[in-house]
């Protein structure tokens, strides 16, 4: 019997690249390839990048340097990049670093069982069209390699909103969304496998129109209450979702679908309407605002998150202010901030940049109003009973994690067979980045 040969994936980026990685492993493992936990247990490593921001595609060639010893060591190691690197930089990545045999893009790695074939044969295989065949039909039906009780489950792709300082466009190609009735048998197969929890998965995930099981076309809203009518799938999320396209069913399913969770990330950017206009954002603070109003009158305990760069060209200190307000006047459970970083190809990486210690000092100030208002979010919690789905064993033995419907990760002392259920448990105590519980009785 000849040995499995093994597969070490590493990933970067947002969860569609966590969720396309499960993907490209499936296919390989049709393939005879099983997965393994360190680079130098593997036969293959695949890298699956991101490109969003200039130190996330250096880590790339980080990581290729330190990879090269272990190459020299193993010539028969074969080493692929996926994912937006791949699709931003192609064959230049195989001429900056020799060792890699394979480049492929998000759009293509159905294609990648004739790509290892060229492979075996000592070729190298380059692919990183955006091909007029869908992906996903060519990719095992079965979600076989799924662990957990929650999932990732990508509905839709790609960007048509150009953003002026934004790559995923150009990586991930124009916006497409899957056909429901696939992604209800995805979704049962997932809940088949023990998993309670599904993350719809998008760019763009409400501008998700796709063909709906009856013939007509169904927006994310009918997609959610048709998932939620799946016995056994407890919670239902989405993201990233983009302001302008908050319909008002999709507002309206937040206030009547239990299984939708109250948690929301939806990001702004900033809070001048001078720079959203430079940044193409097509909606202004006034605009953000409102639609975050009428998600809190259909569901009050909604728990916010957003996205924030500061720096971006043309940013001014009263501009800054006007984000700090926005942040003030939201209150956000958490958010994730970044300093501007200017990307190849985009148009505001030709304009002016900010000065780097000006950018830095308003990263901080920000990130601290976003720390305060997190820590006030949590104290909230305390006294309050939330429903937890359990996840994993705690750092400490005798305990479990999971996470609580505003998607706080929660700890309390209990038994591992709680792990794949959802539980009532009495928050007692808030630490940096979690909560500490209490389970409750069951009446
Ligand atoms: N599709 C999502 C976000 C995708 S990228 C949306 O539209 O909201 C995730 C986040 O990275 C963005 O929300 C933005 O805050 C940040 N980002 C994107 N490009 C960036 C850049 N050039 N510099 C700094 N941050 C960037
Ligand atoms: Fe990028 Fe803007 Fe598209 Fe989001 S909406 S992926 S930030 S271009
Ligand atoms: Fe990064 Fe591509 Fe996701 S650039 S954030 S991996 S869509």
């Amino acid at each position: 019997m000849t040995e499995a040969k093994k597969l070490y994936v590493k990933t970067y980026g947002c969860q569609m690249n966590v969720y396309d990685s499960e993907r490209m492993a499936e296919t390989l493992g049709v393939q005879g390839y099983i997965q393994v936990d360190t680079a130098e247990a593997a036969d293959m490593i695949l890298l699956n990048t991101c490109h969003i921001r200039e130190k996330a595609a250096e880590k790339l060639y980080s990581d290729l340097g330190r990879l090269k010893p272990l190459h020299d060591e193993k010539p028969d190691l074969k080493i692929g990049v996926a994912g937006c690197v791949a699709q931003a930089e192609g064959g230049e990545i195989m001429r900056r670093m020799p060792i890699v045999d394979l480049v492929v893009g998000p759009q293509t790695y159905h294609r990648l069982p004739a790509m290892m074939e060229a492979l075996d044969r000592g070729e190298t295989a380059l692919d990183t069209e955006f091909p007029e065949e869908d992906k996903f039909a060519h990719l095992p039906k079965g979600r076989g390699t799924h662990k957990g009780p929650t999932a990732f489950l990508t509905v839709q792709e790609g960007c048509d909103k150009f953003c002026s300082f934004c790559v995923v466009p150009y990586t991930r190609g124009a916006e497409v969304s899957r056909p429901a009735d696939r992604l209800l048998r995805e979704a049962r197969d997932l809940v088949e496998r023990g998993v309670r929890e599904i993350t719809l998965l998008g760019q763009n995930v409400n501008a998700y129109h796709g063909a709906g099981s009856d013939g007509a076309e169904w927006g994310l809203a009918r997609l959610v209450r048709d998932l939620a009518r799946i016995d056994g799938l407890d919670r239902i999320r989405y993201t990233t979702s983009h302001p302008n396209d908050m319909e008002d069913d999709l507002i309206a399913a937040h206030g009547d679908c239990a299984k939708l969770m109250p948690y929301l990330h939806l990001p702004v950017q900033s809070g001048s309407d001078r720079i959203l206009k430079a940044m193409n954002r097509k909606h202004t603070a006034d605009s953000y605002l409102r639609v975050i109003e009428r998600l809190r009158a259909a569901r009050p305990d909604l728990v916010l998150s957003g996205d924030f760069i500061v720096g971006f060209p043309g940013e001014s200190e009263s501009d800054f202010q006007a984000t700090l307000d926005l942040v003030r006047s939201v209150g956000y459970g958490s958010a994730y901030t970044f300093k501007y970083s200017p990307r190849p190809g985009t148009p505001a990486a030709e304009r002016a940049q900010v000065d780097a210690a000006e950018a830095d000092d308003r990263l901080q100030r920000l990130q601290a109003l976003i720390t305060e208002q997190q820590r006030a979010t949590q104290a909230a919690m305390v006294g309050r009973t939330v429903q937890v789905l359990f996840e994993k064993p705690g750092r400490m033995t005798g305990q479990v994690t999971g996470k609580s419907d505003y998607l706080h990760a929660v700890h309390v002392d209990g038994p591992e067979t709680l792990i794949g259920s959802v539980a009532p448990v009495e928050i007692v105590a808030t630490n940096t980045n979690s909560l500490a519980g209490r389970l409750v009785a069951r009446g």
